[in-house]
């Protein structure tokens, strides 16, 4: 486990870093967490503080490496992503580990995949996550410019990240702040390889 953890600091972690601000990390954190997929019964598994170990000693491995500022943190409570279960007790794991995470990252990203069909994170959740946290909060999943617009007024959240309508608008900044008609997504490009549906959306004329 220790080889592991300690990974950040080599390659590709390390080639992501310099031109990007911060390092995510994703997918097997989440595997780690979830007491369905789990089921080791080392220091790694069992309790919260076991299955979040993983969690945190990457985080602790990849700030030491890059430092505090360069490294956030992208959490999908339930998500069933992978046929990882759902469980009791969830959403009060993912607030101690928010709690755990206050000071330790540049940020909390949460993830809400329910505009693809998961199950929503209750704003109840993010609520709790967010105040645990005390950081730099974002919320994603589903977002119009409206929808983020209020989400920041009402201080759910400090940022809103998008994806799908940035990935089919190159220019969706200026087409937010003009309040412009947006590309359509291309669903039969996304998640296959080429640059086709990556990079060939038009910008506005
Ligand atoms: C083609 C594609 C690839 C994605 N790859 C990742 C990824 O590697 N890691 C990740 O955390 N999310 C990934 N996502 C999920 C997005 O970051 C985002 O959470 C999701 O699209 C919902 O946000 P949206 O409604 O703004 O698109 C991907 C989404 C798409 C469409």
């Amino acid at each position: 486990m220790r080889a592991v953890v300690s990974q950040p600091r080599h390659p590709p972690f390390n080639a992501a870093c310099p031109p990007d601000p911060v390092l995510p990390c994703h997918l097997l954190p989440l595997q780690f967490l979830r007491p369905s997929s789990n089921t080791r019964t080392d220091s790694y598994g069992g309790d919260v503080a076991g299955r979040a170990r993983f969690i945190l000693d990457v985080v602790a491995a990849t700030t030491a490496a890059i430092g505090v500022e360069r490294v956030g943190i992208r959490l999908s409570p339930f998500s069933p992503f992978n046929d990882v279960a759902l469980y009791d007790g969830l959403a009060d794991d993912y607030v101690w580990l928010a709690e755990q995470l206050r000071g330790r990252v540049q940020y909390v990203h949460i993830v809400d995949h329910s505009s693809m069909g998961s199950p929503p994170v209750p704003d109840s959740v993010k609520a709790a996550m967010r105040k645990a946290y005390g950081g730099t909060f974002i919320l994603s999943g589903g977002y119009d410019a409206e929808r983020a617009e209020a989400d920041v007024a009402a201080g759910k959240a400090d940022l809103v990240a998008v994806g799908r309508p940035f990935l089919a608008n190159p220019d969706l900044v200026k087409r937010w702040q003009l309040g412009a008609a947006l590309n359509a997504v291309d669903f039969s490009t996304l998640y296959t390889p080429g640059e086709k549906g990556y990079l060939d959306y038009a910008e506005m004329a």
